[in-house]
């Protein structure tokens, strides 16, 4: 592939990044990448309950807002996550004391001024997120503790109020390795839909490694869109060293069997209905911005494009399924 070709160009449903909005604000080639390469963007923690919420009755837009104004002056689609999430939680949540109706009045609030404050301008939301533990049970969260299982249900609802042209999403990880969970996901996501909430999607995070077989990853996509619901592949990387081994290195080898799960993934996603294509993101633009490598300390190479913004054989991988 040219140069001047791009991953946007060249597939034929959107593709994504999560942007940081510090290396988006100082770094012209992070920059530069992700204008030629994606048409949809996320934020990576801007848009997260302790970075817009910090205080009960305080917002903090700027870094949010920084994204948002890039993103549609360069004509790209945004894609908001995420309304509600146990990890992110500003104190004043946690300490926050009342009676469920004032519990209620917090999500409503937060879920309403958040959607509201971006309305016009982000076309869909993952609304709740990670709600589902790996035996299928609810997460015991906050919200469970004090709202019910109904929290799901009311965030959907009070997004779709403030927002009635948003997409909404349920997003979650593990669909590829525990059929519990995935099972799960499923049967919640259905029991929505045929509660009438406005649920559009399910957003599949695909946080995954290359020893992740492609039976598993192909059936989390196949039995994601039997729901008959939009299915964004939201967060994908693609590990080389989950085990964390000492001395790991990026070889040729790696790279070869990352470009192979990389093309099984989007080989999957292309031959869902296209209607329910709502596009692949990647989570960070390259292996020196990853996540994977400050959150879980180890050296990884999980991106299709290197430290130094060059394309790597995933990036090939990925042309490839299509
Ligand atoms: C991660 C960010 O990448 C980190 O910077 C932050 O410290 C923790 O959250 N699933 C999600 C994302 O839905 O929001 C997470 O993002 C990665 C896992």
């Amino acid at each position: 592939i040219k140069a001047e070709e791009s991953l946007q160009k060249n597939m034929p449903f959107p593709m994504g990044a999560a942007l940081n909005v510090s290396l988006l604000k100082s770094n012209s080639s992070y920059r530069n990448l992700i204008i030629k390469e994606f048409n949809s963007f996320t934020a990576e923690n801007a848009m997260k309950f302790a970075s817009v919420h910090p205080a009960k009755d305080t917002y903090t837009w700027a870094d949010a807002d920084y994204l948002v104004d890039f993103a549609l002056a360069n004509g790209k689609r945004v894609h908001g996550h995420t309304l509600n999430w146990y990890q992110s939680l500003p104190d004043w949540v946690k300490n926050f004391q009342g009676t469920t109706a004032d519990w209620e009045n917090l999500l409503k609030t937060h879920i309403q001024t958040v959607v509201g404050h971006f309305k016009g301008k982000v076309a869909s939301w993952d609304v709740v997120n990670e709600a589902v533990n790996e035996d299928g049970t609810l997460r015991s969260t906050i919200w469970l503790e004090k709202l019910g299982a109904d929290y799901i249900s009311r965030a959907f609802q009070y997004a779709h109020e403030a927002d009635p042209n948003a997409l909404l999403f349920y997003n979650d990880y593990g669909h590829e390795y525990s059929t519990t969970k995935r099972t799960a996901i499923i049967n919640l996501v259905n029991d929505l839909k045929s509660k009438g909430i406005p649920i559009d999607g399910i957003g599949l995070q695909m946080h995954t490694n290359i020893t992740q077989t492609d039976a598993n990853l192909t059936a989390a996509i196949t039995t994601a869109a039997a729901t008959g619901l939009k299915v964004h592949i939201s967060e994908i990387d693609i590990s080389l060293n989950p085990a964390n081994t000492p001395g790991a290195t990026y070889t040729d080898a790696l790279a070869e069997q990352q470009a192979a799960k990389y093309k099984t993934i989007v080989k999957a996603y292309n031959v869902i209905p296209k209607n329910q294509q709502f596009g692949i993101t990647q989570w960070n633009v390259t292996d020196g911005d990853s996540w994977i490598l400050s959150f879980y300390k180890r050296a990884d190479w999980p991106l299709p494009f290197d430290a130094q913004y060059q394309r790597k054989a995933a990036y090939q991988g990925i042309l490839d399924g299509v």
